[in-house]
């Protein structure tokens, strides 16, 4: 018997009937908010996103929690997404899932899912890199940003100036050496004593606040790169030092105090993104993840690209945090190039752009 003739007759991909404008399911799992969505062609049908409260209790992501959220989550949002969208799921063509970047058990419990249920349907699986939907999801809605584009990707996870020369070339040019954007938000609202997810709370409080009030450091990071461990460590000693003075200094200047962080981690990141428009000379700027949900981000960046005449694209806010529709228009843009999975797909937390 020929051991190498029967590993090659098993690696044969079977053919899948290509539609022009496929039924495409989507599903995210990666951190902790389950979802999915169905988009036909370039509708977006259907889009289910349910979170974890259980976070809250421990002040940041448990990722073992995680999985078994998504495990109870994962059946109930993606049969609402398929009903939503008023299908069967006979109907559908090819089940784009996160493979990563992300933790490795939600991960497993989105990807194991995606391949039953792809293999069950004798349908294509399309692995999808968390971060490149994120830059997609400008395409959920019209207007969409025309090529090439610069996308600054703020997540929980990942701080990225990306170069975006189609749908699926993209480059970073800069990203983060140490914590990103939204763990800056987070840590810092959590040595303010707020719940977590932090970053909303520091929004709503900085909306009644004095931006100026307080000043924070602007880190040295050379190129197009980003540092905001600096930045965390400044704050704690500032309200390590003021409490010495007033007990309550954090309660009375709640308000003033996230104005004045956001100010600053808003000001680091839109002075990199400049530098690095006018280092590409690209003139078509987009903000994509859960920070671009941030207001104060949003207005800068708006009344930036707006002074120097620049073309800039904000998605809409339940595009901007995790969710079942940025996968599903990754997987549309995949799926037309044909690049899919199989029985080998794997979860891959450390999934480069
Ligand atoms: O993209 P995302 O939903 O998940 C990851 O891929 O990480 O981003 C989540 C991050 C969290 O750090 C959260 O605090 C932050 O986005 N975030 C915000 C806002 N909404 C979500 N940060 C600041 N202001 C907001 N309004
Ligand atoms: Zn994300």
């Amino acid at each position: 018997m020929c051991l190498t003739n029967s590993f090659k007759i098993s690696l044969i991909l079977p053919q899948y009937r290509f539609m022009a404008a496929p039924i495409i399911l989507g599903i995210e799992s990666s951190c902790d908010d389950t979802s999915a969505a169905v988009l036909s062609g370039n509708a977006l049908l259907s889009n289910v996103v349910a979170g974890q409260e259980v976070h809250k209790l421990y002040g940041g992501v448990v990722p073992e929690l995680a999985s078994r959220a998504h495990q109870e989550n994962i059946v109930p949002v993606v049969d609402k997404a398929i009903k939503d969208a008023g299908i069967d799921k006979s109907d559908i063509n090819g089940i784009a899932v996160t493979v990563g970047p992300g933790l490795l058990g939600p991960l497993l419990v989105g990807t194991c899912f995606a391949k039953a249920m792809a293999a069950g349907l004798e349908i294509p699986i399309i692995p999808v890199n968390h971060m490149q939907a994120h830059v997609l999801a400008h395409f959920i809605e019209e207007p969409s940003p025309s090529f090439p584009f610069l996308c600054l990707t703020v997540s929980g996870g990942h701080t990225q100036i990306v170069r975006v020369d189609s749908a699926l070339e993209m480059r970073v040019l800069g990203e983060t050496t140490d914590d990103a954007a939204g763990e800056a938000f987070d840590k810092t609202a959590k040595l303010l004593g707020l719940p977590y997810p932090g970053g909303p709370l520091i929004d709503k409080h900085a909306k009644n606040g004095d931006p100026l009030r307080f000043s924070f450091p602007e880190p040295r990071v050379p190129g197009l790169n980003f540092s905001f461990s600096g930045l965390k460590t400044a704050i704690l000693y500032f309200v390590r030092d003021m409490k010495k003075q007033d007990e309550d200094f954090v309660e009375k200047n709640l308000d003033d105090i996230c104005a004045s962080v956001q100010h600053r981690i808003t000001t680091i990141l839109m002075n990199k993104f400049v530098k690095a428009a006018e280092q590409e000379g690209i003139q078509t700027l987009t903000i994509a993840g859960g920070v671009s949900a941030n207001s104060g981000l949003r207005k800068l960046f708006a009344e930036t690209c707006a002074e120097k005449g620049w073309e800039s694209f904000i998605p809409d806010f339940q595009y901007c945090t995790d969710n079942g529709a940025m996968i599903a228009m990754a997987g549309r843009f995949l799926y037309d190039k044909q690049r899919f999975g199989d029985d080998s797909t794997v979860p891959m937390p450390r999934f480069a752009l």
